[in-house]
């Protein structure tokens, strides 16, 4: 009877296994040996991220749809505790450096409060570094001690975000700094701000030039002229093809990974591997980056591996009810932007080039490369940028990442130093198309006017779930849902107290 030690395990298999651990244990796991931690960091691991929660013991990591559900009072209460005694015992700490067990108060309290500061900071500093492209919801709701700093690293870290609920933070505008390019937040459809008091108009800016701009037609058509460009001037007839339409390739499809030169495909090839994935399981492919990144390291016999031929190339971005009121114009903000989005959104950026090269998932399957040569005869391409912390342009640049502005669910309830400004904003750019959810309760500046140009350019919105102030005589008046902080208790609302 032969045993085999669990150390001989492929990767494959192990990661497989680590899918079934909580993140509790996966961060345990990651302790036992260096190949364990590296495979701990694997993207597929880390798509929803619950740190209030797995701070306070509760390892839940499936997508937030499953968990959508109204904290109980109580639970909101201690986390209003924690977070008072936690700011107490900080300001003291300032002053007299006391620590906890000697603060008079909730020890307990601030004791939970930093053990989330520190998960927090752990997750910042050594786990989005390596997955942050792979992160899809962040959920630091009722959080005590999350900071804008923390924040504006987070988002920084995690471009394709789709999920994202800071209610009842203390988080500032200067958060959401990552979000202030053109595209920055394209797969943004959650987003929740209830209760965060100090978000004013320039979130909403950041956060509508973030989401992309529908209405530019001329970053489209500049992409669509270098493609032609460089389908023209290359040597070998090139067929573009989707992501999706990739197979994996067998040894006898060579796979390239072209790093190009000046603009040209190069003659520079030094053997490298790459990984040609599944494309039914798009997780693979991130996850080939991350281990691409750290190394090129290779599953044993794994099938999806095979031998590359490297050319030296340069990245593209190196390169590269009714409105009464007319708010100020930003033609030249907008123009300046579209410019900047139609420089570098080109259809063969893959901006994990630019940063580091060995990290591209871009193949060329064809004719073999020969060393000097690019080969000949039909090729087939495809890039994929894998959004890497180190670039500034982290993954949403992309041909397959036109903006979609796929907004579907947005509360800013109790944000009351939101003005109509800032809905104009979120109105620009095409509009929020997929919005169903509003909630402007406790938006005391906003008036109709704002509503109604907002509104307008939401034709999704459900009545149902859209909230207003009730003392604003505003769009769908008989149909939408009145104000939802009159009973709240601590969110902002004029008729509080009544
Ligand atoms: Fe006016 Fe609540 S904000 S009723």
């Amino acid at each position: 009877n032969s045993s085999t030690h669990i150390s001989q395990l492929p990767a494959e298999i192990m990661l497989r296994l680590f899918h079934y651990l909580s993140p509790g244990d996966l961060c345990r796991c990651s302790q036992v040996c260096s190949s364990w931690s590296e495979l701990a960091k694997t993207g597929s691991l880390w798509r929803h991220l619950y740190p209030v929660h797995w701070a306070r013991g509760d390892y839940y990591s499936g997508p937030p749809e499953d968990l959508d559900q109204e904290p109980d009072d109580e639970w909101v209460k201690s986390r209003k505790k924690e977070g008072r005694a936690y700011q107490e015992w900080d300001e003291d700490a300032d002053v007299d450096e006391s620590d906890v067990s000697g603060h008079s108060r909730g020890s307990l309290a601030i004791n939970t409060a930093q053990r989330e500061k520190k998960l927090l900071n752990g997750i910042i500093q050594n786990l989005l570094p390596a997955v942050g492209p792979s992160v899809k919801s962040i959920v630091l709701a009722y959080s005590s001690t999350v900071s804008s700093k923390m924040v504006r690293q987070i988002l920084s870290f995690c471009p394709n975000i789709s999920h994202l609920d800071l209610t009842q933070t203390a988080v500032t505008d200067c958060a959401f700094d990552s979000w202030s390019s053109l595209g920055a937040c394209l797969s943004l459809e959650h987003l929740d701000l209830s209760g965060c008091e100090k978000i004013t108009d320039h979130t909403m800016k950041k956060l509508s030039v973030g989401l992309g701009d529908l209405t530019s037609s001329s970053c489209f058509d500049k992409r669509s002229e270098r493609r032609a460009k460089l389908l023209k001037s290359s040597p070998h007839p090139i067929t573009l093809v989707e992501e999706r339409t990739l197979r994996p390739a067998g040894r006898k499809r060579q796979a390239i990974i072209f790093k190009a030169g000046s603009g040209r495909w190069s003659a520079a090839c030094t053997p490298t591997q790459v990984w040609v994935l599944d494309p039914a399981d798009l997780a693979d492919i991130e996850d080939a980056a991350e281990w691409s990144r750290r190394g090129g390291t290779s599953l044993p016999d794994a099938e999806s591996f095979v031998e590359t031929q490297l050319v030296e190339s340069s990245c593209c971005c190196r390169r590269s009810r009714r409105s009464r009121r007319r708010g100020p114009r930003v033609g030249s903000n907008a123009s300046y932007l579209q410019q900047q989005y139609a420089l570098s959104g080109e259809m063969f950026c893959g901006h994990s080039t630019c940063c580091t090269s060995d990290m591209a998932l871009r193949t060329f399957t064809g004719p073999q490369c020969k060393s000097g040569s690019t080969g000949s005869g039909t090729a087939e391409f495809r890039t994929k940028c894998s959004s890497f912390p180190q670039c500034p342009e982290r993954g949403h640049r992309t041909e397959s990442s036109e903006a979609k502005r796929s907004l579907r669910f947005l509360s800013l309830s109790g944000c009351y130093q939101v003005t109509d400004l800032g809905l104009r904003a979120l109105s620009q750019r095409g509009g929020l198309p997929s919005l169903e959810h509003l909630n402007l309760s406790g938006c005391l500046l906003i008036t109709e006017v704002g509503l109604q140009e907002l509104v307008s350019a939401c034709p999704s919105l459900n009545d149902e779930h859209f909230y207003y102030c009730d003392n604003i005589n505003g769009p769908h008046a008989d149909t939408a849902s009145g104000c939802q902080n009159l009973q709240c208790g601590f969110r902002a609302c004029c008729r509080s107290g009544e």
